[in-house]
C-alpha cells in the first residue's frame, strides 16, 4: 500500500518538476539583452577591434552580414552580464538552464564539452587520485587527466564487432574495478556513445553510490534527452554527479556552445568546477555562443522545440521503418540506442564509400563514416521530405553494383590497450618522433585520436602493437618515449 502510495507522489512530484521545468520557455534574458544591445547604436573604443563590422574584410562582411557583426562581442558590458564570475543576464540564462535540465547549477561553455571535460579533470582529481574511464572516451577527458596527473584505471566498453564501434559498458565491469582497486574515486564515462548505444546509467550510479565513487558522465551527445520521454533517460536524473552536454551537437545552438552541468546531490563543490572553467575558458567568451545557448534552451521547452523533437523522433522512426525495406541495407539496433542517432551499413561498401556515393551523386551530408557503416542524425531541424529523399537515395544505391577500388580504412580501435605508464607520465617522458613501422613494441608518448569521434587510437603510455597500424593510416611518424 504505501509503495503504492510512494508511486502516486513520485510520479506527481516527477510531472510538477517536468511541469516546472518547462515553464520558463518564453523567458530569454540574454537573448534580449542581446537584441537591446544589437539595437542600441554606440561609439565604441573597445575589443573587438571591428567595431561591429566597420573594420572587417568585405569579402566576410558579406559572407556573414552585418547582424552577426553587430553582436559580436564579449562579456565586458554591465546590460549582458559576465561569465565568469556569472552576472547579470548570463547568470540568469545559466539558472534556467540549470531549472530546465534539472541541474542543480549549469555553467555555460563556449570551448565546447571539451574544455567542460578538461575543467571537470582539472578540478576534481590530483596526481595521487584514480579514476576509472571508459575507452570509448573523448579525447578531451584523457588531455584534462594530463593535466591532472591522476592515474587512469581503464574499463573497455562491449565491443560491436559487426559494426566496428563500441557498445555499452556493462555495470557489472564497472564494479569488478571498483570492487578490486578501492583507491578509485571517480567513474568517467561517455553515455550516450556517438552512435548512441547507451548503458544502464542507473544501475552504474547506484554501484558508484555503494562504494562511495563519485561519477561522470560524458553526455555530450545526449543533450536532447531531457526534454522527450521517448528519449533515454539523462544521467542527471540517474544519479550521476555532472553531466557534460554539447548543446551545438544536437540541440540547435551554435558551434562550441556547452553546459556543463552538477546533479542536484552532486557530490561535487560547484566553486571548485567554477574556478577551473575560469582558468581553463578563454577570457573573451563570445556573447553570440553564450546567448546561442539561451536561445536553444528556451527552444527545447517551448511547444514549438517539442514539436521540433517530436518531428526528429517520428523521422528517425520512419526511416528505421523504411530501411528495412531496402535490399544490402542494415541499421543498428541490437541494443539500447538513442532512436536518433542511426548507425546503417550496406552490403559490399564500407562506411566510407557509401559516404563517398551519398555525397557525390546525391548531395547528401552525414555525421560520419566508420570502418563498417556511417550515422546519420535524425535533428530537430531535419524534415521528412529530407528523410524521403535520402530513403530513395540508398534505395538507388542498393540498387546499383559500385567498382569500388578504395581501400577499407579503419578508423575506430577495437583493440585492448596494454598500458604501462601514467599518462601524464609518458606524456612529458623524453620522446622522440620514428617512423610507424619501427614504432611496435615502443611506449605511445602521444595521444592519437581522429576526429570524429575523437576516440584514442593511442594513449600515452600505451604499447603500440601492429593491429594499431591499420588506423595510423594518416601518420608516417609517431612519438615514442626514448629508450
Ligand atoms: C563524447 C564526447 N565528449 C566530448 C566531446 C567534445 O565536444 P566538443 O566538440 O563540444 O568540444 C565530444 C566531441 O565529439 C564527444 O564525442
Amino acid at each position: 500500500m504505501s509503495n503504492i502510495l510512494d508511486d502516486k507522489i513520485s510520479f506527481k512530484s516527477i510531472k510538477d518538476n517536468i511541469l516546472d521545468r518547462f515553464s520558463h520557455s518564453n523567458e530569454t534574458p540574454l537573448l534580449d539583452a542581446m537584441m537591446n544591445y544589437k539595437k542600441q547604436p554606440m561609439t565604441g573604443f573597445h575589443i573587438p577591434g571591428h567595431n561591429r563590422g566597420m573594420g572587417v574584410n568585405p569579402k566576410f562582411m558579406d559572407l556573414v552580414g552585418q547582424n552577426v557583426l553587430n553582436i559580436d562581442t564579449t562579456d565586458e558590458f554591465d546590460n549582458l552580464g559576465t561569465l565568469h564570475p556569472a552576472t547579470g543576464a548570463i547568470a540568469k540564462a545559466q539558472e534556467l538552464a540549470a531549472l530546465a535540465y534539472g541541474a542543480s547549477k549549469t555553467f555555460f561553455v563556449t570551448g565546447g564539452s571539451t574544455i567542460a571535460n578538461l575543467a571537470l579533470a582539472f578540478a576534481l582529481t590530483s596526481p595521487t587520485d584514480e579514476v576509472l574511464i571508459g575507452r570509448n572516451c573523448h579525447r578531451s577527458v584523457l588531455t584534462g587527466l594530463i593535466i591532472s596527473g591522476a592515474k587512469v584505471n581503464w574499463v573497455i566498453p562491449k565491443k560491436l564487432k559487426d559494426w566496428a564501434i563500441f557498445g555499452n559498458i556493462e555495470a557489472q565491469e564497472i564494479e569488478n574495478k571498483l570492487k578490486n582497486n578501492r583507491n578509485i574515486k571517480l567513474v568517467w564515462i561517455t553515455n550516450p556513445t556517438y552512435e548512441g548505444v547507451y548503458s544502464d546509467i542507473k544501475k552504474i550510479a547506484q554501484i558508484c553510490k555503494q562504494y562511495k565513487v563519485a561519477l561522470i558522465v560524458d553526455e555530450a551527445h545526449g543533450c536532447l534527452w531531457n526534454f522527450n520521454s521517448k528519449l533515454p533517460t539523462s544521467a542527471l536524473h540517474l544519479g550521476a554527479d555532472a553531466v557534460v552536454h554539447s548543446l551545438h551537437k544536437t540541440g540547435g545552438a551554435m558551434t562550441q556552445a556547452s553546459m556543463l552541468h552538477l546533479a542536484k546531490n552532486s557530490k561535487f563543490e560547484a566553486e571548485k568546477i567554477e574556478h577551473a572553467l575560469k582558468l581553463l575558458h578563454t577570457t573573451s567568451p563570445s556573447l553570440l555562443l553564450l546567448s546561442s545557448l539561451d536561445a536553444a534552451r528556451a527552444n527545447l521547452t517551448s511547444a514549438l522545440g517539442q514539436e521540433m523533437l517530436n518531428r526528429a523522433i517520428e523521422n528517425a522512426q520512419y526511416f528505421r521503418k523504411e530501411a528495412k525495406n531496402i535490399e544490402k541495407l542494415s541499421v543498428l539496433s541490437e541494443v539500447d540506442f538513442d532512436v536518433t542517432k542511426i548507425f546503417i551499413k550496406m552490403k559490399g561498401l564500407t562506411g566510407l564509400q557509401l559516404e563517398y556515393i551519398l555525397e557525390q551523386d546525391y548531395k547528401i551530408e552525414v555525421e560520419s563514416a566508420s570502418d563498417e557503416g556511417l550515422l546519420i542524425l535524425s535533428n530537430i531541424g531535419n524534415t521528412r521530405e529530407e528523410f524521403e529523399y535520402l530513403i530513395n537515395s540508398l534505395k538507388d544505391i542498393s540498387s546499383k553494383k559500385y567498382d569500388v577500388t578504395q581501400k577499407n580504412v579503419k578508423i575506430m580501435p577495437l583493440i585492448d590497450p596494454e598500458i604501462v605508464m601514467n599518462l601524464r607520465e609518458a606524456y612529458f617522458a623524453p620522446k622522440e618522433s620514428i617512423d610507424k613501422f619501427e614504432a611496435i613494441g615502443r611506449i605511445s608518448s602521444e595521444v592519437v585520436a581522429l576526429c570524429p569521434p575523437g576516440i584514442s587510437i593511442l594513449l600515452p603510455g600505451e604499447i603500440i602493437k601492429k593491429e594499431h597500424l591499420p588506423y595510423l593510416f594518416t601518420y608516417e611518424k609517431l612519438e615514442v618515449i626514448k629508450e
